[in-house]
């Protein structure tokens, strides 16, 4: 029996019992009856003390630090990247939201979602299966199709669903599959791995080698699947997609590639840092032969760099169609509100036309990023657009986040264990288009005082110590952006500044402009 039918059938058996009418459904079942008999009260086994156990569960998160505080953060969809606090009076800047390109308030998202919410109501009032697949759904899986130039693709709730079910849906139903996982991967792939009861062999984080050592020793015909992601998120580094497809195409698996930090903020048309290393080809509308090409499984989320919330895959259409027939993660759980599916088609068509916010986002994370390490704070290196700064212990990056909130108004949430290992704990910084000079230059001011307050190493103290996870390390070759001068469109005036037209006013005057353009082209689309 197939398992959708062995859910509905499980389903039905139940609800028809619970639908026997008193006076049958008072009768105790037969078993519980029996278990009990003859048995007086004290002989029973104490019970499962059940608050003691939340209780010790939570007092060892206290006591190794892990324990997580949120913060009730109101961001401001006309203020933005401004948001209040419980008091809408107190206002602080959000410099860690994943809304990398502010296109949670961008008004055409805005509109669509008001228009379709206006005509469709709330909710999908269903599973695709039943009631819940609409327009919406198929417009914006076909924008996504094309956005990955795929054959097909799947929308879910979230990526952490798409990656949880799809990893998981393959990975128990191809016989002896084995999955091969990068060891930084997110949450959402080692929990889909871990449900589908494949084998799971870990590679070191981005290490070709170690990958092809793990490749050879699993047998030429069984299945294997590559799972990876293009920015790894707590640390910014970018991973070595094309050698991986080569890998793959050597040794029969297929690649699952996690561009959820990336969709959006990479790549002509936002598709992604594979869509980015062919950028040209790409940018004339030829993607045959590309590396994104060469992908077997992308996904992605509409809760980052598009604003909106849901996930999604993309690959071939048989693929897509074996996951939309067997995974119980997409089945069984009703579909996203038509009034987000819009606004998130909305934003990816936005995106996929428009390049000046994603541009906007990494000059300002440049400029970030320098700043920092003019103060000596230090930022681990990377390519990529986020800004990782190293605290080095879970308490003292706690005191800095909060210090940093109650005495500057900036929100940087706390990066602790199990995020990232014990001893690597951050603050991680997401500049955005709106992160203009003044939030900047409040920002570097902020760190290097909080610095100085709570005896934070800086990139010198690493350094005097050998250097740490990149940071203060000897002989360690500069990480490029992965966006160059030249697509970012800033290579004539780097060279200006380079023959001395004083930097700081040229990078601000490329930046100004950026900011212009990019407000003339959201009001132009609303
Ligand atoms: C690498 C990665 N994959 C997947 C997810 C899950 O995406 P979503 O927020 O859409 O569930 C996240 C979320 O933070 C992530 O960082």
């Amino acid at each position: 029996m197939p398992d959708e039918q062995r859910h509905l059938d499980h389903r039905l058996l139940t609800s028809t019992t619970a639908s026997i009418p008193f006076p049958h459904a008072a009768q105790k079942p037969a078993a519980a009856r029996s278990a009990n008999f003859g048995q007086s009260q004290s002989a029973k086994a104490a019970h499962f003390d059940y608050e003691a156990y939340y209780e010790s569960e939570l007092d060892k998160k206290h006591k190794d630090k892990s324990y997580r505080y949120f913060n009730n953060i109101n961001r401001l969809a006309k203020e933005f990247p401004r948001a209040h606090k419980e008091s809408p009076e107190d206002k602080v800047t959000v410099w860690c939201s994943n809304d990398y390109l502010g296109m949670g308030r961008n008004s055409a998202v805005l509109k669509s979602m008001h228009e379709t919410l206006d005509n469709y109501g709330a909710g999908a009032g269903g599973t695709r299966n039943i009631s819940g697949h609409n327009q919406h759904a198929v417009a914006l899986e076909n924008t996504i199709a094309q956005l990955h130039s795929k054959e097909a693709a799947l929308v879910f709730s979230s990526c952490y669903v798409a990656n949880d079910a799809t990893l998981a849906t393959l990975g128990s139903k191809m016989p002896n599959c084995v999955i091969l996982s990068d060891s930084l991967n997110h949450a959402s792939m080692i929990q889909g791995i871990r449900h589908s009861g494949a084998k799971k062999m870990v590679f070191k984080h981005n290490d070709i080698a170690d990958l092809e050592a793990k490749l050879v020793s699993i047998p030429a015909e069984y299945p294997k699947i590559i799972a990876f992601e293009s920015v790894y998120s707590m640390c910014g580094s970018i991973g070595p997609i094309e050698q991986i497809c080569d890998l793959a195409e050597k040794y029969g698996a297929i690649t699952f590639l996690d561009e959820v930090h990336a969709v959006g903020m990479y790549g002509s048309h936002g598709a992604g840092v594979a869509e980015h290393l062919d950028y040209e080809a790409h940018k004339a509308g030829k993607p045959q032969g590309t590396i994104m090409d060469r992908i077997d499984i992308i996904t992605g989320t509409l809760g980052k760099a598009y604003g909106c919330v849901g996930g999604y895959i993309a690959g071939s259409t048989k693929l897509v169609d074996t996951i939309r027939s067997l995974a119980p993660g997409f089945i069984f759980t009703t579909s996203l509100p038509p009034a987000t599916m819009a606004g998130a088609k909305t934003a990816i068509e936005y995106q996929a036309n428009y390049q000046g916010d994603r541009r906007l986002q990494q000059l300002h994370t440049r400029a970030v990023k320098d700043e920092l390490n003019a103060r000596d704070i230090p930022v681990i290196p990377n390519p990529s657009h986020i800004v990782p700064v190293l605290v080095g212990n879970a308490e003292t990056a706690r005191k800095a986040s909060d210090l940093l909130l109650e005495d500057w108004g900036i929100y940087v949430q706390a990066i602790n264990y199990p995020t990232v290992p014990v001893g690597q704990e951050r603050l991680r910084v997401t500049p955005t288009p709106g992160h203009v000079r003044e939030y900047r230059e409040h920002l570097v001011e902020a760190f290097d005082a909080v610095w100085k307050q709570l005896g934070i190493k800086r990139t010198s103290e690493w350094a005097a110590e050998g250097g740490f996870i990149g940071v203060g390390e000897p002989g360690k070759a500069e990480e490029l952006p992965l966006w160059t001068d030249e697509q970012l469109g800033v290579d004539t005036v780097l060279k200006e500044m380079k023959a001395g037209q004083g930097a700081v006013g040229v990078l601000e005057a490329v930046l100004e402009n950026e900011r212009k353009a990019t407000a003339q082209a959201v009001s132009a689309a609303a």
